[in-house]
């Protein structure tokens, strides 16, 4: 699929479907379609129940010879738009024309003043033309359509080249998430990792259970004991000519969780393929910051394991001390990704980097206290915060600070016996978890950390997402960093 900038009039493109996104103002006036088309869709709109809400289409058939057909989309009331009705809007196009069978398809939105909406358009057709279709032996015709080219009237170039990086991005992490656990385990996972540094030319290391032994990795690799795929840390590394500033990643790389010994419920273990969605963000990221040009040196840390029951499981009082020399008693095993992000975060903390943004499926309890469309994010810094909700907003992925200042709540990860312990009861649980995560980023970093149990995958079709990996957070992340660019180094 090929997108394109059109700078023409609506009213002389041809070709097979024009789609016209219309807020609940636009609806009485066509006429910048032209005065044939608009008479003709002024009367379907007056013969059918369309009033231009939000995520509703009207679709008409013209038998025209410049276009077949048009779509119609809502965006709902102007003064309440949001970037994100464009792109679910665009999303919802794409997914009609590839129905129809259309080959070319003109985007225009009757109102695009605001800032950021043509990106948009372009990333929505983009999501919403992801299918995860490889491992169906049989296609079926109907879902194998491609659309050839859409054009997005008004776009710049940069809009169409930012659009497509960002949501191609987020299209190649739903590609892995999707992936099974007999697919990706650490060890392949690792070899996406190098796939990708060579494409990018980025720096990637990758080190064995061997290493992570000498490294004192003790939290990875008891969370990967059991599994017949050893674990691995994977470490990437852009690098531009005079870098301002280094950022890093943190990815929850858990290539499947069964629970380990405090084996999961059959209901819950179904989807945890998914528990990986934070390391693929991060691949993801690196992916598209090897295109974006920024000047932020930019690494990016996996702790790569699959947790397993077995005869090298790590048990439930099993004490282990971690790479920063602090120990944690295991209270459940599976309460497994803190005790992996825990050696990771400490080795992140090491290379010096301003701040760490991770990124992990770390806890039912964030699902139970927020929904399943909202990331709850955790932070020591009110700045980095504040800047990354403030993206969220424009990026439409949903996410909600909760606090972790409570000094009561925060006794709950002291131990007996350790210094810190792996679970910390119902009550707060995805607050505990981030505190315990805090207890392993090093003095004077700036640390984000978003929960995306729950956003990771969905059950039903919305907007520009399709069942399954949602690929939710990476666009946040690419989007802060450059109005981090942006501001440039004085914050303004
Ligand atoms: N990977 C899960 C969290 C999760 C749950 C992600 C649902 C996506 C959807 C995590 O490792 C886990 O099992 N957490 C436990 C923690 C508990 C044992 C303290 C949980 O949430 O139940
Ligand atoms: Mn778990
Ligand atoms: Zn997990």
């Amino acid at each position: 699929m090929d997108i394109k900038a059109y700078m023409g009039s609506a009213s002389e493109w041809s070709g097979d479907a024009l789609a016209v996104f219309v807020s609940e103002e636009d609806l009485g006036d066509f006429r910048f379609l032209g005065e044939d088309i608009a008479n003709l869709i002024s009367w379907r709109v007056s013969e059918s129940s369309f009033k231009a809400q939000k995520d509703t289409t009207l679709w008409t058939c013209l038998f025209d010879k410049r276009v077949k057909h048009v779509f119609l989309v809502g965006l709902g009331k102007e003064s309440q738009f949001q970037l994100d009705d464009f792109r679910r809007a665009a999303a919802l196009v794409v997914k009609q024309a590839t129905k129809e069978r259309c080959r070319d398809v003109l985007m225009v939105s009757a109102r695009d003043s605001l800032r950021g909406v043509h990106q948009a358009m372009v990333e929505g057709a983009v999501l919403g033309s992801y299918k995860f279709s490889k491992y169906k032996t049989k296609k079926d015709n109907g879902n194998e359509w491609e659309i050839e080219r859409i054009y997005v009237k008004g776009s710049g170039e940069s809009d169409i080249k930012e659009g497509t990086v960002f949501a191609e991005s987020q299209n190649f992490v739903r590609d892995l998430v999707n992936e099974p656990g007999n697919v990706i385990n650490p060890v392949s996972l690792a070899e996406k990792a190098k796939k990708i540094g060579e494409e990018g030319n980025l720096e990637v290391y990758v080190y064995d259970e061997n290493q992570l032994k000498e490294m004192g990795m003790m939290g990875l690799l008891s969370v990967g004991g059991a599994s017949k795929t050893p674990p691995r840390l994977i470490h990437m590394i852009y690098k531009p000519q005079n870098p301002v500033e280094k950022i890093a990643f943190v990815g929850k790389g858990i290539t499947f969780d069964s629970g380990g010994l405090n084996i999961k419920p059959s209901d819950f273990m179904r989807t945890m393929k998914g528990d990986k969605a934070g390391a693929c963000n991060v691949l993801g990221l690196m992916r598209a910051i090897a295109k974006m040009d920024l000047p932020f040196e930019v690494h990016g840390f996996i702790g790569a394991a699959e947790n397993m029951p077995g005869g090298g499981a790590y048990r439930p009082d099993d004490i282990i001390r971690l790479r920063n020399g602090k120990t944690v008693e295991i209270d459940n095993t599976d309460a497994e990704g803190r005790v992996t992000l825990a050696d990771v975060l400490s080795y992140a903390s090491e290379q010096n980097p301003s701040c760490i943004i991770d990124m992990a499926t770390l806890t039912g309890a964030c699902a139970v206290a927020l929904g399943e469309y909202t990331a709850g994010v955790f932070a020591n810094d009110d700045e980095l915060v504040s800047d990354f909700l403030a993206t969220a907003k424009e990026t439409g992925e949903r996410m909600w600070q909760l606090p972790i200042d409570d000094e009561r709540l925060r006794k709950k990860i002291k131990s007996p016996v350790a210094d810190v312990v792996n679970s910390a009861g119902r009550y707060g649980g995805a607050i505990t978890a981030a505190m315990f995560l805090q207890e392993f980023v090093g003095e004077g970093i700036k640390w984000l950390h978003v929960d995306m149990a729950g956003t990771d995958n969905t059950k039903e079709e919305y907007g520009y997402y399709i069942k399954g990996a949602t690929g939710f957070g990476v666009r946040t992340c690419l989007a802060w960093l450059r109005e981090k660019e942006r501001k440039g180094p004085a914050g303004l």
